[in-house]
């Protein structure tokens, strides 16, 4: 999935919160290697590079758009690396990740691979959001099985293990260019303008 900084950026303090709890819980401990995977724009990354001066920090990452951003913040001590998070080696005393493993399956093998990257008495701290079930959430499944209703073809939405659907915008796109190719519902107004904008 391609990451865009800036419509990631537009929600910041609401998204921001949860990582500041989940800093709030780390314990302040000597810690020599750090890593934060799935780091982002690198906000939490530096601010941890803050904290913990005496860490060398290192902020993990697959997307090269998100990576632009965060090799902005720099101290001595703090690095950046593209990279899947999957893929971590050597050995860490606080492995920090800030809502990115939702993207990922399999989270008993992941966690346990995590655990495996631990120094003795070195922490794991995850956040992962958990709000399927809010009102915003419930609204954006509800539309989407509006759509499949309406359009009839709907293609997996891949991401990671949540299993949720939504329309394929490239072929809404196809379909309403197509001669003769308007789909059931492309009579109601809106349907056929919001593909063509994705
Ligand atoms: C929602 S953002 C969170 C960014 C940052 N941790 C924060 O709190 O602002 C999720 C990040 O996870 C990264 N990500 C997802 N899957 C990844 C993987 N397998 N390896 C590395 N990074 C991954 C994405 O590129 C994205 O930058």
């Amino acid at each position: 999935m391609a990451w865009n900084p800036d419509q990631y950026h537009k929600f910041r303090a609401a998204r921001e919160q949860p990582a500041l709890d989940l800093q709030a819980m780390i314990p302040d401990l000597p810690y020599r290697r750090v890593a934060d995977l799935g780091c982002g724009t690198g906000e939490q990354t530096l601010a941890l590079a803050q904290r913990f001066p005496g860490a060398a920090v290192m902020g993990i990452d697959a997307s090269a758009e998100m990576l632009a951003q965060a090799q902005a913040h720099t101290a001595a001590h703090l690095s950046f690396r593209q990279s899947d998070l999957r893929e971590l080696d050597g050995t860490y005393d606080l492995l920090y990740s800030n809502a990115a493993l939702q993207w990922l399956p399999d989270h008993p093998a992941l966690l346990a691979g995590l655990w495996e990257r631990l120094n003795p008495g070195g922490v794991l701290a995850v956040q992962v959001p958990a709000n399927h079930d809010h009102v915003s959430h419930r609204l954006i499944t509800e539309t989407a099985d509006e759509f499949t209703a309406r359009v009839g073809r709907l293609h997996p939405f891949r991401a990671g293990a949540w299993g949720h659907t939504c329309p394929d915008a490239r072929s809404l796109r196809r379909d309403s260019r197509r001669p003769g190719g308007k789909r059931a519902g492309s009579d109601q107004p809106g349907l056929p303008h919001r593909a063509k904008r994705s």
